[in-house]
């Protein structure tokens, strides 16, 4: 991350406040893949840096350190925070999700739609990670960089050419350090701190189940399993078919990234001026007295373990108040729900809800938290005839679907597994019969979720709602219709005695007879999504709704800045962990 920063030599040209008690020339506010990498490439660069995270350093648990473990990441107490939020703002609509989450009276969690009486209704569990790395320490690690368009857009919204993907894509090669690609590919780095693999393609020459499954998506969709989904091709973002999956893991099945590269900027011999300060909420943003344009000049921190409250071993504890100085910047990398809530509590953010919670207005800006943003994700699930035989890593297979507007729309990707969206214990496990191609559909055409704050006591988590579907929504669902009609026929056309399947979802039994209405409706209410982004967007200073410039900066904010998947104007892509490391 941040590559495009250092390339413009933007830090060294940052002037300095003069403050006596400043340690660090740069503060960072959350180590997910916005911050750590930031952190770390200033402290190379000579910058005496300071990291802050929340939560504990879990780089050595194998629930973390072994890409193969997510789920078991996603569900661990040690890192979670529970955040629950809406899809929408129709009560109606919001009570046939099948996931919801409550909590009983007894404390625990119930899930589904007939919870014992007395519980109390949450909503959709939205999980996060804090911990040493951030979301990138519990995620499945998919790295796919998004269509040329969508770096092109931020270029053309805000007139700083450097965001035009023919520039991002050596930031790329910069941080890569390509696996499964030959040497000297163009467009591939091999000597950066993201190691990337994709699964191991060798099930494709056993005799096996999941071998004839995939050789029946091949034919049905074109492609093969060691395509490189990331190829500096002209022609990607119309290219579809299956491809290699990549994800953000060495050849033995490490994570690596946010984590691995503190580690590593840490332990260098070099010894670069990097603190890694643990267990420290940042509450809020500091500014100067002595400036008229706003100037943030340190941050306000609450020092304790687990002190937020969706975290779910928070006790009440409420930490011991510090304030730290830095000399040049202040970047805040909290994620798509912290950093607005962050700067919101900071005095940052739309002036009536500041208001309303006796906040302190610095800077009117009514873009902070909203244009909340996520990809629509769904999956066609089925049961085979007979238990599966074979493994296979999961394959990726992009669509084009007949109504998509301009670039290929649909990343699925296909395994004897189950992937429904998230609560608390996910997965529900169908045994070994179980395939499914799960499905992310890009660019939504609505963006109108928001974060608010419920409080003006930072603990509290905020108000998510993402309002999906709200434009565009039919247009959306089509296409999410047709990936499934194609993920159907090409599971199975795999043919006896595998099939004929038993599908789940989205349309049940095995002599389906499903309307096209009613495999909308069900993707409509059952849709899930894990990709948040968007909530402090970049865009030019005349638009009412950006919140940060071309640069990150904030808008008539002096030496502020946002670094993390809140910043971009719409989601990059199918997954945006990459997008986030390369931007
Ligand atoms: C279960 C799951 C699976 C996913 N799988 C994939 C995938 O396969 N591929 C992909 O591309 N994307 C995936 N994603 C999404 C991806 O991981 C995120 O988009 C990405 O991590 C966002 O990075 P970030 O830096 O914006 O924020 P985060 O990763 O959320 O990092 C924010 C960090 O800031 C810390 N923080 C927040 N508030 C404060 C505060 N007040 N004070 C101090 N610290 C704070 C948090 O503890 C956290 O460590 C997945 C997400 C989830 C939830
Ligand atoms: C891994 O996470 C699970 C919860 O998903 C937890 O029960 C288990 O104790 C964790 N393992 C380690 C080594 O922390
Ligand atoms: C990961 O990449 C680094 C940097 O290029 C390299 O030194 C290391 O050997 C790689 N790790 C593995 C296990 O291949
Ligand atoms: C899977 O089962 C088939 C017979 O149904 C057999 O031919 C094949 O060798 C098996 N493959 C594996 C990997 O067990
Ligand atoms: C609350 O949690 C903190 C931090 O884990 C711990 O030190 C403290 O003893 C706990 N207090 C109570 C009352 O359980
Ligand atoms: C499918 O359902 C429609 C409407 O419910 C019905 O008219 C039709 O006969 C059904 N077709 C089959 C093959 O069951």
């Amino acid at each position: 991350m941040a590559g495009q920063l250092f390339a413009l030599g933007l830090f060294a040209a940052t002037g300095a406040v003069a403050q006596a008690v400043a340690t660090y020339d740069y503060i960072v506010v959350g180590s997910g893949p916005g911050g750590a990498p930031l952190a770390a490439n200033l402290a190379r660069a000579g910058y005496p840096t300071l990291l802050l995270e929340a939560g504990d350093d879990l780089g050595n648990n194998k629930n973390y350190s072994e890409m193969a473990n997510f789920n078991l990441a996603a569900n661990d107490e040690k890192s979670r925070w529970d955040f629950f939020v809406k899809h929408s703002s129709d009560e109606e609509r919001e009570g046939k999700y099948e996931h919801t989450t409550w909590r009983k009276p007894d404390g625990s969690f119930y899930v589904g739609l007939d919870p014992p009486e007395g519980s109390e209704r949450l909503g959709i569990w939205y999980p996060r990670s804090a911990t040493l790395g951030g979301c990138a320490m519990h995620n499945g690690g998919v790295c796919a960089l998004p269509s040329d368009d969508d770096w092109n857009a931020i270029a053309e919204s805000t007139g700083d050419d450097t965001w035009l993907a023919k520039n991002m894509r050596q930031y790329f090669e910069r941080i890569e350090t390509a696996q499964y690609v030959p040497p000297e590919t163009p467009g591939h780095g091999y000597t950066g701190y993201l190691n990337l693999t994709i699964s191991d393609p060798a099930f494709m020459q056993q005799s096996s189940d999941v071998k004839d499954i995939a050789s029946s998506i091949i034919k049905v969709t074109g492609g093969d399993v060691t395509r490189d989904i990331n190829a500096a091709d002209p022609d990607r973002d119309q290219s579809t078919g299956v491809f290699g999956l990549a994800s953000h893991a060495d050849p033995t099945g490490h994570r690596v990234g946010t984590n691995t590269y503190i580690r590593a900027t840490l332990d260098d011999p070099a010894k670069y001026p990097l603190t890694v300060q643990l267990q420290s909420l940042v509450t809020k943003v500091l500014f100067s007295e002595d400036t008229e344009e706003p100037t943030a000049i340190g941050v306000e921190v609450l020092r304790g373990p687990s002190l937020y409250k969706a975290d779910p071993r928070h006790n009440g504890t409420k930490g011991e108040v510090v304030q730290i100085f830095a000399k040049r910047e202040v970047i805040v990398s909290g994620g798509a729900f912290n950093t607005p809530q962050i700067l919101k509590l900071s005095g940052i953010g739309p002036a009536e809800e500041l208001k309303k919670f006796d906040i302190p207005v610095v800077k009117d800006l009514p873009g902070v938290g909203e244009k909340l943003a996520d990809n629509y994700e769904g999956g066609v699930l089925a049961l085979a005839s007979k238990p599966l035989n074979g493994t296979s890593g999961p394959i990726a297979v992009l669509l084009k679907t007949p109504t998509a507007r301009k670039n290929r729309n649909i990343y699925g990707w296909c395994k004897s597994f189950s992937f429904e969206g998230f609560w608390p214990g996910y997965p529900t496990e169908y045994g070994p019969a179980q395939y499914e191609c799960a499905f992310v559909h890009m660019n939504p055409r609505s963006q109108a979720g928001y974060v608010h704050l419920r409080s003006s006591d930072p603990q509290e988590p905020p108000e998510i709602n993402f309002n999906f579907f709200e434009h565009g929504g039919d247009e959306d669902l089509t296409e999410m219709l047709d990936a499934a009609k194609i993920f159907r026929k090409a599971i199975t056309s795999v043919g006896e005695p595998i099939a004929p399947f038993n599908e789940k979802h989205p349309c049940p039994g095995i002599n389906q007879n499903c309307t096209d209405e009613a495999q909308k409706e069900f993707l409509k209410l059952q849709t899930y999504s894990h990709h948040a982004s968007s909530s402090c967007g970049i865009g030019p200073a005349d638009d009412k709704l950006a919140v940060l410039d071309s640069k990150f900066r904030v808008h008539g904010v002096k030496n502020l800045r946002v670094v993390d998947a809140s910043a971009f104007p719409a989601v990059p892509g199918a997954f945006p962990v990459c997008p986030i490391f390369s931007k």
